[in-house]
């Protein structure tokens, strides 16, 4: 890929994981990765680590730019869409991961003409195993979605979604990390409970995990049917998943998926 010039305006935890995941393992030279945010030292400390350029001002990298990547805070968006007012040309694509600002807001504070997508990651973009939904405003096009998508690579899995979905996806995938993490937090101490030590079930349990989705990701078999291939009658498998039915599992996993959702609606 022809490396475009770049910036990411917002330096601070998705941020860097954007920049990090974008020039260490991306099909981009970090010489043309732009960084800036308005704590200066954030933006130099990775310019430092990675070889990518800190703009000093949003007016030296922008016009210089044909992606811009928004990773500030939603409260911080009207200020940047001041900043950015008049800097912005239709050629450029403007990408913002803040939580809950709509298309339409970024597209009325920047211009009619502005090509606008919206990206809901989540955190394991830290370790290139993100799940990230896109949603394209209108004067997108294809190409460009495609575009924009090649460069998230590194980060992850991008799927595109419409944007009337956003909510949906912070309920699952944007919070879904910390239903895993509660998982396995739980699981590891009933591993304690019953009578391994914390280091030895800590290590099985995250192992399983790990093993267990690869081979829903290589198989590419439904979950049930893979639950069923190690559930043999009258087994240890059907005496938890019995207890794991009584106690209301599924209907709590989803109870939580619609509160996230509802939640992410009111922010
Ligand atoms: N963390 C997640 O799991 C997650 C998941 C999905 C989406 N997101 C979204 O990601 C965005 C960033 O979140 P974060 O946790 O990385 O926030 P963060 O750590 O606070 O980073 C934001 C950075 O932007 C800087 N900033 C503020 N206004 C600016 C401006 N006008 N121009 C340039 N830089 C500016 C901030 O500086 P100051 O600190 O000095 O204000 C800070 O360094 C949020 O919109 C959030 O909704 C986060």
């Amino acid at each position: 890929m022809k490396t475009e010039q770049i910036v990411l305006i917002g330096c601070g935890a998705m941020g860097s994981a954007l920049a990090r995941g974008i020039a260490k393992k991306g099909d981009v030279n970090p010489s043309s990765v732009w960084v800036y945010d308005t704590n200066e030292e954030r933006a130099k400390q990775l310019s430092r680590e990675l070889g990518v350029k800190a703009a000093a001002s949003l007016e030296e990298a922008v016009p210089l730019s044909r992606h811009l990547l928004v990773a500030v805070k939603p409260q911080d968006i009207d200020g940047l869409i001041q900043m950015l007012r008049g800097l912005v040309t239709p050629g450029q694509l403007v990408t913002s991961i803040a939580a809950g600002i709509t298309i339409a807001t970024l597209q009325n504070g920047l211009g009619p003409e502005c090509k606008i997508l919206r990206l809901m990651p989540n955190t394991p973009c830290l370790v290139g195993e993100g799940a990230i939904a896109m949603s394209a405003g209108k004067n997108v096009s294809e190409g460009e979605r495609e575009e924009v998508m090649a460069l998230l690579k590194p980060l992850g899995l991008t799927l595109q979604v419409p944007e009337k979905l956003m909510d949906a996806v912070t309920g699952l995938s944007g919070t879904g990390p910390a239903y895993v993490f509660l998982f396995v937090e739980t699981l590891i101490d009933a591993g304690v409970t019953v009578g391994l030590n914390r280091d030895v079930a800590s290590k099985l349990v995250i192992q399983t995990l790990i093993g267990a989705a690869k081979m829903l990701q290589e198989f590419k078999i439904h979950p049930a049917e893979l639950r069923n291939n190690v559930t043999s009658p009258a087994g240890t498998t059907c005496a938890a998943l019995q207890v794991l039915e009584e106690t209301g599992f599924r209907s709590s996993m989803i109870k939580a998926v619609i509160e996230a959702t509802r939640r992410a609606g009111e922010l």
